[in-house]
C-alpha cells in the first residue's frame, strides 16, 4: 500500500512540510524539524497546537470543547495533533502568526 503524503504550508512564514496520510499535522510538523506548529501534550489536552486551516481538505478525532468550540470549528480551526490532512493544506499557526491564538 502506497504511503501519500501531502504538503503543509504556513501562510504566513511561507514554510511547508509533507505530512503522510493517517499522521497528524503536529507529529509531521515535528518531524519536519521546523517549529511551525507549537507543541505541548500530543494528546488533545492542553489547546498549544490550536491552529487554523485555511484551505484543503482534512478530517479531525475528538477535540474537547476546552479548546476549540463548535463555532471555531466551523471555522476551520483545530487541534493539530488531533487533525489528519485529506489533500495539501494551508494553515495559520500561532507558532509564526503572533495575532492568532
Ligand atoms: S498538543 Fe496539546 S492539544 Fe495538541
Amino acid at each position: 500500500m502506497q504511503n501519500f503524503e501531502h504538503l503543509v504550508t504556513d501562510v504566513t512564514s511561507q514554510e511547508s512540510f509533507c505530512c503522510l496520510d493517517g499522521e497528524t499535522l503536529l507529529n509531521a510538523s515535528v518531524r519536519s524539524g521546523k517549529n511551525i506548529i507549537p507543541v505541548g501534550c500530543r494528546n488533545g489536552g492542553c489547546g498549544m497546537c490550536k491552529i487554523e486551516i485555511v484551505g484543503g481538505d482534512y478530517r479531525t478525532g475528538k477535540m474537547s470543547r476546552a479548546h476549540v468550540t463548535e463555532q471555531e470549528e466551523g471555522q476551520g480551526i483545530v487541534l493539530a495533533c488531533r487533525t489528519m490532512p485529506g489533500s495539501s493544506l494551508e494553515i495559520r499557526s500561532k507558532g509564526t502568526s503572533p495575532g492568532f491564538n
